[in-house]
């Protein structure tokens, strides 16, 4: 399998929203400037409700290039040649049936996060992405961000010995009781709330620091637990806290003994630091906004000397890079594509079906049952 082989991915753009223009900003930011030499991406259409829409879209995010194709229906986009792959940017209870229609017609997906309203619809995408051998993944863009690749490489080298507990929280004041009730944050038939659209993010934390930690031997959580405070406005979670234990065992070969802790609210702003993961020899603390952090910080300490559990000495590091963000996890589609993968190793389907698994655990502990319809596979 060729891996130094360049590739430039042609990507068509599903909706028109305010995620879809991060996405083909970033991707329109030349790989280079991010030091990527093996992959590059081009947009060769935009899909939206309307034409007009994708249109302006052009206009607006692509300085209005000729060659992109404006179309009023999504699935023109999944039938169109010249499209290698899509990028789903529609609200989380749009994704299942718009990914089934791009995975029918043979494209490849990167779906923005939570990848669906629940566990079902994500087993039933993976079953179709694997008849119809395309790559899919769950558009989890903190996974692949270089900060979060230095606190995996650090979290995981020794020094710090294993992880035990891990605090996070993502929260963002949405200001609810001044918008309206149809806004996806808040309008059940779209998902609403703070575990699904907030929660992701606390969780990835978890997974890259205790889940993907070698000593869990890739074992699921061996308690989950939920807790849910609606808003009387539309009944959506409006702050909600849950938590995970990671136990060694046997059956799965783990080794660890850890628990994450975590939480998101839609009324509060962000806290900081926004994740803290404490090891037996030391802590590291992670800077809001953690869904793309720019900074850390490692504190060592001295456990077992004599100086007791004294800082022993600090890092810390910042990073900074051409764009926001979410054009790394475009460069691992073009290399997963590029290489005939089906998934990533990074952000495999094991991952977005753990997540899945657990929104529906803590979503059923906290009672909160969509609309009937929502669920398209239960
Ligand atoms: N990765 C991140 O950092 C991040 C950040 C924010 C949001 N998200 C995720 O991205 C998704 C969209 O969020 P957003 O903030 O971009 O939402 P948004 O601004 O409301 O955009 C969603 C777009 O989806 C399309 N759409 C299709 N069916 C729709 C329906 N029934 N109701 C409303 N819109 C519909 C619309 O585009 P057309 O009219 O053009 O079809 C709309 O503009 C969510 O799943 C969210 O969790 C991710």
């Amino acid at each position: 399998m060729a891996t130094s082989k360049t590739i430039t991915l042609r990507w068509g753009i599903i909706s028109t929203g305010w995620i879809a223009s991060c996405f083909i900003k970033d991707i329109l930011v030349d790989p280079k400037s991010r030091n990527v030499h093996d992959v590059a991406h081009k947009v060769m259409a935009v899909g939206s409700r309307t034409v007009e829409r994708a249109k302006e879209f052009i206009d607006k995010f692509a300085n209005g290039d000729q060659s992109i194709a404006p179309y009023g229906t999504y699935q023109e986009v999944f039938d169109d040649k010249n499209v290698d792959a899509v990028y789903i940017g529609t609200p989380h209870t749009v994704h299942y049936a718009t990914a089934l229609n791009a995975i029918k017609a043979g494209k490849h997906v990167l779906c923005e996060k939570p990848v669906t309203s629940n566990a079902a619809e994500l087993r039933s995408l993976l079953a179709a992405a694997k008849e119809h051998k395309v790559f899919f993944m769950e558009a989890m863009w903190t996974r692949f961000q270089p900060l979060a690749l230095e606190v995996k490489r650090i979290a995981e080298e020794g020094s710090l010995g294993k992880p035990v507990v891990l605090h996070a929280d993502l929260s963002g004041d949405f200001d609810v009781e001044n918008i309206p009730k149809t806004h996806r944050i808040l309008d059940p038939n779209l998902g609403g709330g703070a575990l699904l659209d907030l929660g992701p993010y606390p969780l990835v934390w978890a997974i890259i620091a205790l889940y993907e930690n070698p000593a869990n031997n890739k074992a699921q959580p061996t308690t989950i637990t939920g807790n849910m405070l609606k808003t009387p406005l539309t009944g959506v979670d409006s702050s909600t806290a849950f938590t995970l234990s990671f136990s060694p065992t046997e059956s799965s070969g783990s080794s660890l003994a850890a628990q994450a802790i975590l939480s998101c609210s839609i009324t509060l702003d962000a806290p900081k630091p926004g994740v803290t993961i404490r090891f037996e020899r030391g802590t590291i603390t992670i800077d809001p906004p953690i869904y793309c952090p720019k900074s850390f910080k490692v504190s060592y300490l001295n456990k077992g000397n004599k100086s007791g559990g004294a800082t022993q000495g600090t890092l810390e590091r910042t990073f900074e890079y051409v764009g926001k963000g979410w054009h790394f996890q475009a460069d691992e589609v073009a290399r997963c594509v590029r290489d005939g993968k089906l998934e990533s190793d990074s952000w495999g389907h094991d991952k977005s079906l753990l997540e899945m698994d657990i929104f529906d655990e803590v979503r059923k502990q906290g009672g909160y049952i969509f609309p009937p319809g929502v669920e398209k596979v239960v």
